[in-house]
């Protein structure tokens, strides 16, 4: 999905590399392949030793060119980064962790250039409470259930926040970008154990078909492990 976002991007740039802006993009697992497949990568994270990896390995890709790496905070987005100057930015995996994701969003929307798009990518409150209930922890299923913001709270837990389909929807309709597609992901693949692979050898392309189609069909994207939306300028 993101591929044809990026040929789009490269089309209105007559050619031109498209501009990515990953916020909150960590040691760059989203970075360096885009970076590889010719984009202008641009990083914004706070954490020191994330971005020593992500310099690692953008070197040994041999991409260190094509990305620009920020030390920085989502809250300062505005003074890191030009307005309206990314054809794809994005948040994955970031508006669990910020302190005002509503804030955060806001951000991000302003350096969304005109015809380009926001990613964001959320953990899913329902799939959260699935998975302990699966795993046998019927106790924190329940608690994650019951909790509004579906954390469990306390040292273990890394989140402040899950979502849920209509969170996100709620989140980025607040904005001036229109939502294109809300679809989950690792609806099915999440939850088959490897032995289902081994069952023929047409397995695993059957699972990659199931997903696929149910990546987009509400009542299972609904309790995907993770929900990515596409909203777009
Ligand atoms: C779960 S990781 C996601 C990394 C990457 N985006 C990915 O999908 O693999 C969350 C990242 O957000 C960063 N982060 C946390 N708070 C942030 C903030 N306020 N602004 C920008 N990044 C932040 C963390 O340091 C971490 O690298």
């Amino acid at each position: 999905m993101l591929d044809a976002e990026l040929i789009a991007a490269r089309e209105r740039r007559g050619g031109e590399a498209p501009r990515v802006l990953d916020v909150g993009g960590g040691s760059g697992v989203l970075a360096v392949p885009l970076a590889v497949e010719g984009c202008a990568v641009t990083v914004v994270e706070p954490s020191p030793n994330a971005l020593a990896t992500l310099h690692r390995r953008a070197q040994e890709a041999g991409v260190a060119d094509r990305i620009t790496a920020v030390q920085g905070d989502s809250d300062a987005l505005d003074q890191l980064v030009a307005p309206a100057a990314a054809d794809l930015v994005l948040a994955h995996g970031l508006l669990e962790v910020v302190d005002d994701p509503k804030a955060t969003v806001a951000a991000l929307v302003g350096v969304v250039a005109p015809g380009g798009a926001l990613s964001v990518l959320v953990a899913n409150r329902f799939a959260a409470v699935l998975h302990r209930a699966i795993s046998g922890r019927l106790v924190d299923a329940r608690k994650l259930l019951d909790d509004p913001a579906g954390v469990l709270g306390g040292a273990g837990e890394a989140l402040l926040r899950r979502f849920d389909t209509e969170s996100l929807r709620a989140l980025l309709a607040d904005t001036d970008l229109a939502v294109e597609l809300i679809q989950g992901q690792g609806v099915v693949s999440d939850l088959v154990t490897g032995s289902v692979l081994e069952v023929s050898a047409g397995a695993p392309d059957a699972l990659a078909e199931l997903e696929l189609a149910a990546a987009v069909t509400p009542a299972l994207r609904d309790i995907a492990t993770r929900l990515h939306a596409i909203a777009r300028r």
